[in-house]
């Protein structure tokens, strides 16, 4: 079967002033889906830079990532958001939540550029979705009404809503008490078990024991897995 995400001599660099910073040196790697990937390593190693290209929120300096098929360097900007839209789920360590909005409105925004159609279905998915995170009751309240974990959780059903084939997470427990962290942990083992690929950067260690496969990056480079 054809990996999901492939991901051939991918060569990232920064410029910052005068200087040029190396975040991946040549990485090649290949994800199937339904795997439940963790990316381990030091700060600075080159993890939310690898999770930024495989979702499409950045480009790579040289190489290819290609996802579902896609080859994403050749896109264009206004195609990358379309098939960002529907393709990925995106989670960072601070939730990003719309303040104005309720827990259900979050969840329901990226269903506008989604394709369910008709605002009774819609409505009934995000539902299921809060539900499935466990905040049947705070569907109307507003983010700053909640904790972090709560948040977080909005987070992830709202990531989820379009019922992307992949879900990526850059430190998603970072911002979290350890209770509150297993509690997402067990989410995202869910979102695996459900069929969903699964690619997270984390230092949790607690969350690694999930994964399927581990991958350390160590200077830019895949050290191991
Ligand atoms: N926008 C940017 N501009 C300049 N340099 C950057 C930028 N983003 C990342 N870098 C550099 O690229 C390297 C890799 O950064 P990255 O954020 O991918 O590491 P990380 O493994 O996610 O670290 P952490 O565990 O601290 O989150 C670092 O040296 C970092 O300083
Ligand atoms: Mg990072």
């Amino acid at each position: 079967m054809e990996p999901l995400i492939q991901l051939t001599n991918v060569t990232k660099r920064y410029q910052s002033g005068t200087q040029t910073v190396t975040a991946l040196q040549s990485c090649s790697l290949s994800i199937h889906a339904g795997e439940f990937i963790c990316i381990t390593g030091r700060s600075g190693s080159g993890k939310s830079t690898l999770i930024n290209l495989m979702g499409g929120l950045d480009r790579a300096t040289s190489g290819q990532v290609c996802v579902g098929g896609m080859d994403l360097g050749r896109l264009h900007e206004d195609e990358l958001a379309r098939w960002r839209r529907t393709q990925v789920g995106v989670l960072f360590q601070f939730f990003h939540l719309l303040p104005s909005l309720t827990a259900l409105e979050n969840v329901l925004f990226p269903m506008t550029l989604g394709p369910l159609r008709g605002s009774a279905a819609r409505q009934a998915h995000a539902r299921a979705l809060l539900a499935a995170v466990g905040l049947t009751e705070q569907a109307h309240a507003f983010p700053s009404e909640l904790s972090g974990g709560q948040q977080q959780r909005v987070a992830l059903a709202r990531a989820l809503a379009n019922t992307p084939p992949l879900l990526l997470a850059d430190e998603p427990t970072g911002n979290l008490d350890s209770t509150t962290a297993a509690d997402i942990q067990q989410l995202f083992a869910t979102t695996a078990q459900q069929g969903s690929t699964v690619v997270l950067a984390t230092h949790d260690p607690d969350l690694v024991q999930h994964a399927s496969r581990v991958l350390t990056l160590a200077d830019g480079q895949i050290a191991a897995g």
